[in-house]
């Protein structure tokens, strides 16, 4: 799996990280990034639910 924020559509509300720490984490611009672009087997759950939950679907899975 592999994951990436879009950092046009990002509103910075900090969902992503919190719920999934390994993986995103707020830039200085106060728009989140992926740390890791390739998603470990074990993160996989928390990057789904963070994908789903974020409020602008700014985060892409594939
Ligand atoms: Fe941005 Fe969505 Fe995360 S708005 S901070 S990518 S949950």
């Amino acid at each position: 799996m592999k994951t990436k924020v879009d950092p046009e559509t990002c509103i910075g509300c900090g969902l992503c990280p919190s719920i999934a720490p390994d993986i995103y984490e707020m830039g200085d611009d106060g728009k989140a990034f992926a740390k890791e672009p390739e998603v470990s087997p074990s993160q996989e759950d928390a990057a789904q639910e963070a994908a789903d939950g974020c409020p602008v679907d700014a985060i892409e899975i594939e």
